[in-house]
């Protein structure tokens, strides 16, 4: 059993070994879970013309090769959803999908914006979300809601939002920031996110790749913000001052290697790496997935192919997004105990 084990930890693993792992998700858009068969009954049902009527007419509107680019194609395609009953199938389809690639733990972004800006009540959206996270324990999933604000859009319009959300604060665990960077630094959101945290939100912000500002903004997420975790983040790796704070402090960056693949053509493996090897927690997930056509299993299938990381090095990763989630000590060590027992019986 000991001899399998140290062949199969020294290996690459197989899609089918790191399917099968208990996993984390905690950087997923669920608006970047609309596949197309949703996206198209919904705009039946809501009478949307969103100009495409097959999968493969959908499909073939998913042309991007940046942030910017996919940003463009993606909050159009949120008009289809109009009322709660579609945030909630939305939400579900999601955690369906989430099952059957075993993950146990989900922390889900959602943007209020993208909605309230088209007259979609905060309401509508919440309730719909949250009915979704509220049942997820039914497939075996815990899960939670991470509110962000869109960076594109005013400091003013972040501090409404927040505002909005405060009655809901017991079904909303963290906040956090996302859509188009450029432009719009971390200290623009510099106040709302010291009321959040002074609310008891965990917060976190995308540092996205290979910004005009990356290091510089990712110092500001850190040092003037103090972020708990960062989403995308790799262009750390420039700055080893900032790379031993975030070790020190054992904050976790949360990275998307086929996301990053479509947006800068390049999975960002070798940083990822570097930054596994220097002892940081970095972690794998899917951002997109309906925008990707990769689930968390593949996204670190992928890495692993790629840059032919072992299994030992993939379940680092997986175990890196247990230890770095918003969640107990206790219920870490449950999930971590659980991430060992699979390996220790994986034939
Ligand atoms: N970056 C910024 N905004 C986003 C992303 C991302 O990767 N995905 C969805 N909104
Ligand atoms: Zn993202």
């Amino acid at each position: 059993m000991i001899k399998g084990m140290i062949i199969l930890l020294s290996e690459q693993p197989t899609l089918e070994f790191i399917k099968n792992m208990p996993k984390a998700e905690l950087h997923l858009h669920l608006e970047g879970t609309l596949e197309p068969d949703l996206k198209l009954k919904l705009a039946k049902r809501n009478h949307i013309d969103i100009g495409q009527n097959t999968i493969e007419e959908v499909k073939a509107a998913y042309e991007f090769d940046s942030l910017t680019s996919f940003l463009n194609v993606y909050y159009p395609a949120m008009n289809v959803l109009q009322k709660e009953e579609d945030f909630y199938e939305l939400a579900m389809a999601y955690l369906a999908k989430a099952k059957e690639h075993h993950v146990v733990y989900a922390e889900l972004f959602f943007d209020p914006q993208a909605h309230t800006s088209r007259g979609i009540s905060f309401e509508t959206v919440i309730n719909g979300y949250y009915r979704a996270i509220e049942n997820s324990h039914t497939l075996g999933i815990h899960s939670s809601l991470i509110m962000c604000f869109l960076r594109d859009m005013s400091a003013e319009s972040a501090a409404e939002t927040f505002e909005q959300a405060l009655p809901y604060q017991d079904k909303i665990l963290g906040i956090g920031l996302d859509s188009d960077e450029r432009g719009n630094p971390p200290e623009k959101f510099a106040e709302v996110f010291k009321k959040a945290e002074d609310a008891g939100f965990n917060i976190t912000m995308h540092c996205d790749i290979d910004q005009e500002q990356s290091i510089e903004n990712i110092r500001q997420a850190l040092m003037d913000i103090g972020v708990d975790r960062l989403d995308h983040g790799t262009n750390i790796v420039e700055d080893q001052k900032l790379v031993d704070y975030v070790k020190e402090k054992g904050i976790g960056l949360t990275c998307c290697p086929v996301s990053n693949s479509f947006v800068v053509d390049d999975m960002k493996g070798k940083e990822i790496i570097e930054l596994l090897d220097q002892g940081v927690k970095v972690t794998i997930h899917s951002d997109d997935p309906a925008y990707f056509q990769s689930y968390v299993s593949d996204d670190l299938f992928a890495l692993s192919q790629k840059y032919e990381l072992t299994s030992s090095q993939v379940i680092q990763l997986v175990k890196n997004a247990f230890d770095i989630a918003w969640t107990t000590d206790d219920n870490k060590k449950l999930y971590l105990d659980s991430v060992d027992k699979y390996v220790e019986n994986f034939q």
